[in-house]
């Protein structure tokens, strides 16, 4: 019978952190109405990429060295993770992250069970990597995460020959058993997921043969680019039908790097849209990363007349970086594509708020994904939306927003464990009429710990309520 751990919590040691899945004391947050928001801030360092350099760093032989490294609870939960597989994982003085691998198919059986919190990439990701391993590790994490699906990495992972024993089927937690000799596949996504595409190539890594990943919707590519910089033997054809076939020959060494994760597109999209919304603002929102894989939010808002420069324009660690200036003004509802989900599949909650104050309507078809992110963000979007006095309208896999130039606010959100929803209608409140609540803002601390402080430093008013 597999049963949760006893767990604790050292959030103010990054470098000792260990997730605490039975929910610590919620912290409602709300935000008012504020003055034109000025300044430059750098958002937090990516969460993808942060997330695999600390994994492809475990499994390299030596040292990788990680500058930027964002350390909130997801990325911390695998900094945990990697340690309990054997890596020795530390911050050193400088604020910069040092891995020393085992090397791929050199991790150890874990001890404990693996908590990941609320980090569903960390533990797709994590259950790739031990699935090829021959041992057993168990994997859980908080109230969200358990009720996310898991079936999507099992079944690859089983094909594969992995013991899978799940709870209640295709939830956590589960306990994998990685087989003696792993069989490589070839694997075509049934749905479009960066993270289900990491985790079979992962697990590829410690499989003797070509592993094959076939996409037939193209999502975001930072596993394979990042395989490719620590020397795996990996390559990338679009295929006739223009599907993305990703083949990788398991079973070679990887060579640590020297990684500078680059800002966050997605973290960077709250101070990109409170900037837009709210009246008379101008904003620099620096180091950005823009690769064209997540960077639909910019490309949606400009489409929609917000008034961005993309300045400064280079190139860090093989990735464009650029700075996005933002100044504040009138946008224009629009129908985005449903084809540039995947290029912005967890910017939908923030860009519900530009929408909002978009004149006409905005429509966000073929976004079925968002039903099963940290929260069913399409009913958490709608939700709020509605309890502040916008109009919306749920479809199964869409939603509509009638904007208006004005939003009355005054509601107050249930965020459901998901931080992009309690960041999202934080923005609302910085240019509603009435304030916003959300009822817990502590989930924010897993991707974007210094959110507040920044959005703050810009001229937001954010300040913990009482719910009473
Ligand atoms: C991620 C992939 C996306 C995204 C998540 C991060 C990744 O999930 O929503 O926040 O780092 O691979 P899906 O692969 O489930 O779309």
């Amino acid at each position: 019978m597999l049963s949760l751990p006893a767990l604790v919590q050292t959030c103010d040691d990054p470098e000792h952190y260990q997730p605490m899945s039975k929910h610590s004391r919620a912290i409602p947050l709300r935000a008012r109405r504020s003055g034109p928001l000025t300044g430059a801030v750098r958002p937090p360092g990516d969460k993808s990429i942060s997330h695999r350099s600390l994994m492809l760093g475990a499994l390299a032989i030596g040292e990788t060295t990680v500058e930027g490294l964002l350390e909130g609870e997801d990325v911390l939960a695998t900094a945990a993770a990697m340690r309990a597989f054997g890596a020795t994982v530390t911050r050193t003085g400088d604020g910069a992250w040092s891995v020393k691998g085992l090397g791929v198919g050199g991790l150890l059986e874990p001890e404990g069970i693996i908590d990941y919190g609320n980090a569903g990439t960390g533990v797709r990701l994590a259950m790739g990597i031990a699935g090829s391993h021959a041992f057993a590790a168990t994997f859980t994490g908080d109230a969200s995460l358990v009720g996310r699906p898991m079936g999507r990495v099992f079944d690859p992972l089983r094909r594969m020959g992995v013991q899978v024993l799940a709870r209640s089927g295709d939830r956590l937690p589960a306990t994998l058993r990685g087989p003696d000799m792993p069989v490589p596949i070839e694997y075509r996504l049934p749905v479009a997921s960066a993270q289900v595409k990491s985790a079979v190539l992962l697990a590829g890594l410690n499989v003797p043969g070509t592993t094959t990943v076939i996409e037939p919707v193209p999502t975001r590519d930072h596993t394979e680019r990042m395989l490719y910089a620590f020397g795996a033997a990996i390559e990338t054809e679009t295929g006739a039908d223009g599907a993305r076939v990703i083949r990788l020959e398991g079973r070679t060494d990887l060579k640590p790097q020297k990684i500078v994760v680059p800002g966050d597109p997605s973290s960077a999209a709250f101070p990109i849209i409170a900037a837009v919304i709210v009246e008379g603002s101008d904003v620099t929102v620096a180091n950005v990363l823009m690769n064209p894989t997540r960077f639909g939010l910019v490309e949606t808002l400009i489409e929609m007349g917000a008034d961005i420069a993309i300045e400064n324009r280079r190139k860090v660690g093989g990735e464009d970086i650029g700075d996005v200036r933002v100044k504040g003004g009138r946008l224009k509802g629009m129908a985005v594509p449903a084809e540039r989900a995947p290029s912005m599949i967890d910017e939908y909650p923030a860009l519900a708020i530009a929408a909002a104050f978009a004149e006409g309507d905005t429509r966000f078809d073929g976004i079925g994904e968002l039903r099963v992110k940290e929260s069913d963000r399409i009913a958490s979007v709608v939700a709020g939306l509605t309890a502040n006095g916008i109009a919306v309208e749920e479809g199964p896999e869409s939603i509509v927003i009638h904007g208006a130039s004005r939003v009355a606010g005054g509601g107050t959100v249930t965020t459901h464990l998901d931080h992009r929803i309690a960041m999202s209608f934080l923005v609302l409140g910085m240019a509603s009429d009435e304030p916003v609540t959300v009822d817990d803002g502590a989930p924010i601390a897993t991707s974007f710990p210094e959110f507040r402080a920044m959005m703050t430093g810009l001229g937001a008013d954010i300040a913990e309520a009482d719910l009473g």
